[in-house]
Parts: C-alpha cells; sequence; structure tokens
C-alpha cells in the first residue's frame, strides 16, 4: 500500500479530484520539468543534435520497461487515433472479413477500423454490453472463422469493467486474429505484460494513467508488423543514419531499428518528452502493482458505500481496481453534475453513470465527501 501521495501534487485541499480517466494532474516534478523545457527553447544554442535522440529514447525505454518489452518495439505517437490509424494502415482486412469492436468503444478505436471495413468490404462486428458484465465471454462467443482483428481497450472506458486479456490473446493466436488494444485507461494503473498478452499492436495515450503530457502516447508494435511496416508519415528523424544532422540530404530508403519506423514527426518533442519522462520514472518507483493494490482499496471503499447506497454494481473480479461507474437507473438526474461542481468535486458522467477515478493523491476524505454529495 503506497501512503496518499498529494503533497507530489499541486492540488489545493478544497479540491477533490476524482477524475484521473479524464487526464491526470502533473506532478511537480514533472511540471518542474516541463517548465524548464519550455524555457530550453529561449537558448536554441544550447541544444545539440544529440538531444533530439537523448530524452526520446530514455522515454521510449521507460515505458517498455512499464510492459516488459525490448525498447526497440516502441513507437513514440502523438494521440490514440495515430496508433489505431498505423495499426489500421498495417493489418489486413480482406473482404467478407470483420473487425471485433466492443459496444461504446471509444472513438479513436473506432474510426480507422471503420473506414478500413469499408474499403476491403468488410465489415465491423459489434460486441453487445453483456448483462452479467463478462466482456470476456461476450467477446469469444462474438468471435468466428470470418475475424480478422479484434481491436479492444485493456478494461471498459466508462466503467473499468475488465477483460481477460491473456485469454482473449490466446484465442486470437489460435484463430489468427490480430489482437489491437487501447491501454489509456489502465496502463500506469494495471500491471501489463506484452509476453502474457502478445498483442499485434498495443497503444496508448499518456496524459491520463501514465500522469503525462497531452498530444502524446505509445503504440508498441508485435515484431512480426515492424519490417516493411508503413508508417502514417515520413519523416527524417527516423530515417537510418538520421543522427549526423549534416547528412541529412543523403536520403536513405532503411528507417531507424524496429518500430522507430512508426514514430511521429517531431517524436523527440523537447517540451513533451522530458514530462513524460519525469512521470514514467515516478510511476515505475511506486510500481504499478502497487498503484493498482492502492487504488483497488479506495474503490473497494466506493462500490461498498455504493452498495449500502442501492446501486447495483459488477462483482469486484469483474472491473479494474482504479475505476468504477456508478449505474444510475433512470439516468443521471439532472443537477447532479451541478452539485458536485458546487462542492468542488469533480468526476465525468458517461451515460448513465458517473465514472469516479481516483489516484494516489486522493484520501478519505475525497471519497466522504463524494458520498455526502451523492447521498443528499
Ligand atoms: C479509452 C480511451 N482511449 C483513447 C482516448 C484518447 O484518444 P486520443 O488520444 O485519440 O484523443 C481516451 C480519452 O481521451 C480514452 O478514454
Amino acid at each position: 500500500m503506497i501512503p496518499c501521495q498529494k503533497d507530489k501534487f499541486d492540488i489545493p485541499d478544497h479540491i477533490t479530484y476524482l477524475n484521473c480517466a479524464y487526464t491526470s494532474p502533473l506532478l511537480c516534478s514533472s511540471q518542474k520539468k516541463g517548465v524548464s523545457a519550455v524555457q530550453a527553447k529561449a537558448t536554441p544554442w544550447k541544444i545539440t543534435p544529440t538531444d533530439f535522440f537523448t530524452t526520446l529514447e530514455s522515454v521510449r525505454g521507460l515505458f517498455a520497461r512499464l510492459i516488459n518489452c525490448p525498447m526497440d518495439d516502441v513507437a513514440i505517437i502523438p494521440a490514440v487515433s495515430y496508433g489505431i490509424a498505423l495499426a489500421a494502415a498495417n493489418l489486413p482486412l480482406k473482404a467478407g472479413q470483420n473487425i471485433l469492436v466492443l459496444e461504446d468503444q471509444f472513438p479513436s478505436n473506432i474510426y480507422s477500423w471503420k473506414r478500413l471495413a469499408a474499403k476491403n468490404k468488410g465489415q465491423m462486428k459489434i460486441v453487445k454490453r453483456p448483462f452479467d458484465h463478462d466482456w470476456t465471454s461476450a467477446i469469444i462467443n462474438s468471435m468466428d472463422e470470418h475475424t480478422a482483428i479484434v481491436a479492444l481497450p485493456t478494461c471498459h472506458w466508462t466503467d473499468g469493467t475488465l477483460i481477460d486479456l491473456v485469454r482473449i490473446g490466446q484465442i486470437c493466436r489460435d484463430k489468427k486474429s490480430a489482437l489491437v488494444l487501447d491501454g489509456t485507461q489502465s496502463l500506469g494503473a494495471m500491471p501489463f505484460s506484452i509476453p502474457e498478452v502478445q498483442p499485434d499492436f498495443l497503444i496508448t495515450a499518456a496524459h491520463k494513467w501514465l500522469l503525462g503530457p497531452y498530444s502524446m502516447g505509445f503504440c508498441y508494435v508485435h515484431p512480426r508488423w515492424q519490417a516493411g511496416g508503413v508508417p502514417l508519415e515520413e519523416n527524417w528523424l527516423n530515417r537510418k543514419g538520421s543522427h549526423d544532422l549534416s547528412r541529412l540530404v543523403d536520403y536513405q530508403d532503411d528507417y531507424q531499428p524496429g518500430a522507430r519506423r512508426f514514430d511521429v514527426g517531431e517524436a523527440s518533442n523537447f517540451f513533451l518528452t522530458p514530462v513524460a519522462e519525469s512521470s514514467l520514472q515516478q510511476i515505475l518507483e511506486w510500481g504499478v502493482e502497487n498503484i493498482g493494490k492502492t487504488l483497488g482499496v479506495k474503490t473497494d471503499k466506493i462500490a461498498q458505500q455504493a452498495n449500502e447506497m442501492g446501486y447495483e454494481l459488477p462483482l469486484k473480479v469483474m472491473r479494474a481496481p482504479h475505476l468504477i461507474g456508478l449505474p444510475m437507473p433512470g439516468g443521471v438526474p439532472k443537477d447532479l453534475p451541478v452539485r458536485l461542481s458546487k462542492n468542488n468535486i469533480y468526476v465525468s458522467v458517461r451515460g448513465d453513470a458517473i465514472r469516479i477515478a481516483p489516484h494516489l493523491y486522493n484520501s478519505d476524505e475525497d471519497l466522504d465527501r463524494l458520498f455526502e454529495v451523492l447521498g443528499q
């Protein structure tokens, strides 16, 4: 269990921020790195060619550690939509084959698939939300011999309901379906290991549970899709020999090794990478397993109080430790968001539920304040 870490953040006492799934607050340490990074642009004569690679490679390595894979398998991307577009540009889909997604899946993990399906005369297949919250069985039952791509989140973004990814990974390999995962709502708060799940692509934004900056993300690409893989755009930085800035017009057909060929242009973004680096270092220092266990105690308390108030929630084994949706039969009362924000309580309304997403900066008092308003 990690004790409350509020002193590492810049959150005033009267604010109850239970909305990490929306976007995280920045660690003070990362904030400082960001300010220094912005200031450094005032003195460009101090920026050396090596600086285009040092922090970029450090960040790539830290994220690789977090998901237990070689750093060569990680590309730097600006958004989940970019990573999904990358996967869609590289995975084959024949006429008559289908792409499996979940009902109410986040749109960045939908639109590129719809385009691919339309272009290649394939179909989208949507797994309906199961009444018993058992997404895993629902996904398995929806797969058929025409399923070429299974594009899923690592947990449902609206309420944190879980999927057994190890099992789905095995079934995808057996059925020769590609597995593409959007880890935005769990990486950093729940352990994830590439060798256990063996996805084809694992994509995430950095600004939620990775406590990082907006407009930055990561894309794991299985080695089988690296050689010959097509990037979304062609830039100089991910080409062979780019370390030598004086020779950039010796145009190269080859890329930097591994998944670097998929790096977005200007991946060494001098403002964003130091912030992401600092946040990933802190997450690895805490340990993702410890973060998950600590947040699990908080969501258990939320679930217990919610159950006492009559909310019907998925069983503990069916939900993530860091994210919980309180379904409101008949919808969220119109005045509830106003009452919450008047009390400086920040959560999200997603469909007919409110989504509560605590982190290590939240105390028991934060949860008490929330239930005081919910109980009114
Ligand atoms: C599950 C999930 N995926 C992706 C995103 C972000 O997508 P993008 O980086 O394309 O804006 C979010 C939230 O913003 C999300 O909740």
